[in-house]
């Protein structure tokens, strides 16, 4: 068996050592004659796991009793309905920054459910900048501030956690989460689809300010509610079990690597070397502001097209796989989780390069 490098935006690599366990604990959980998917989310067993599971992210995150950790389904596609009906009441207005193709999909859902105002866009910029917070148009007394502090798409990342106030700050950070230190204390809902750098597609992770719940109308469905969900320990209907325990496991190899902490640190020397690489070839370049490039998701260009498909056809081959860029916008991207070790960033530089030289 050989395992390729994956740079999938997502669903995306997962560590090797959380795939073994699993492989290991599949057929027969700890001597009990059966997995884990075949198993009730009310037996103690899964009871055990799904609550190790978030006290571990909670270690890893910093996230105090103040806020409610749920693990549900949907997809972050779904938190694009579920803040605003959860969270901005009649007559109130919701303000969003627009820096992508993620943000803009979260403003056109949430502009069904209430008044939203979009406070700033770098569109302008077509995406490449994050529009400093000096020039934002928030309105008064908003129900919330909602922005993506990483754009999977474009590969932009925000510098900054934007200042708010007693206003609760939302951030979908589907694919950020984890990759570094924040201050949850900063936000009043964080929302990630797992698919990245919590664990398997199909759970949705939600983390937020207990003061927050109970604001949703009689109107909205209880699969919605997120009050529900918090008093139902995300056990109001049948979790996405495995992709819990799968979850569990990420967080439990995260803590051996010395937590965010230290997984920021590798993060951070992945992207510099990998943008270092592409800002000094002759072949290669990323158009986002330097201080605004995600350190997950590495967008490039080649300056021929052409050599697009050559490009992609050879990394295949030199396994590295999946470094197609998001088809609304072409060329290549290498998402470079924390599951992605620096030796993959290392092998992409040097097969770059020597296809830059083949190609001269
Ligand atoms: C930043 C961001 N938000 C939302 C989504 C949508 O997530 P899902 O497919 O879980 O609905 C994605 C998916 O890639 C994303 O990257």
């Amino acid at each position: 068996m050989s395992r390729a490098y994956n740079f999938c935006a997502g669903p995306a690599a997962l560590p090797q050592a959380v795939l073994e366990q699993a492989q290991q604990e599949m057929l027969d959980y700890r001597g009990l004659g059966l997995s884990i998917m075949e198993m009730s989310h009310r037996d103690n067993v899964f009871v055990e796991i799904a609550e190790q599971a978030e006290k571990d992210l909670r270690d890893l995150m910093g996230i105090s009793d103040d806020y409610a950790v749920l693990f549900l389904q949907g997809g972050a596609s779904s938190q694009f309905a579920m803040v605003p009906m959860n969270l901005l009441g009649e007559g109130q207005t919701a303000d969003y920054i627009n820096t992508g193709q993620w943000s803009k999909k979260a403003i056109k859902e949430a502009g069904r459910y209430g008044k939203i105002n979009v406070a700033a866009s770098s569109e302008d910029t077509n995406f490449s900048t994050v529009p400093p917070q000096d020039s934002w148009n928030l309105s008064d007394n908003p129900a919330y501030v909602h922005y993506c502090p990483n754009e999977t798409i474009g590969g932009l990342e925000y510098s900054f956690v934007p200042a708010v106030g007693d206003t609760p700050l939302v951030a979908d950070m589907s694919s950020t989460i984890l990759s570094r230190p924040v201050d949850v204390n900063q936000y009043g809902l964080i929302y990630a689809g797992a698919q990245k750098n919590i664990g398997p597609a199909g759970l949705t992770l939600v983390i937020v300010r207990k003061d927050l719940l109970g604001k949703a109308s009689s109107s909205v469905p209880a699969m919605l509610n997120y009050q529900i969900h918090a008093d139902n320990g995300s056990m109001y209907n049948t979790p996405p079990t495995y992709a819990w325990y799968l979850s569990g496991l990420v967080f439990s190899w995260l803590k051996k690597q010395g937590g965010v902490g230290n997984m920021g640190e590798i993060n951070q020397r992945k992207a510099e070397k990998l943008y270092g690489f592409i800002d000094n070839s002759g072949l290669y370049s990323n158009p986002v502001e330097v201080i605004s490039r995600s350190r997950m998701n590495v967008p490039f260009v080649l300056a021929d097209d052409r050599l697009d498909k050559p490009f992609l056809d050879q990394a295949q081959a030199a396994g590295l796989l999946n470094l197609k860029g998001h088809r609304s916008v072409g060329g290549m991207r290498a998402s470079i989780y924390n599951a992605v070790p620096e030796a993959a960033v290392d092998a992409l530089i040097a097969f770059m390069a020597e296809f830059e030289k083949r190609n001269a």
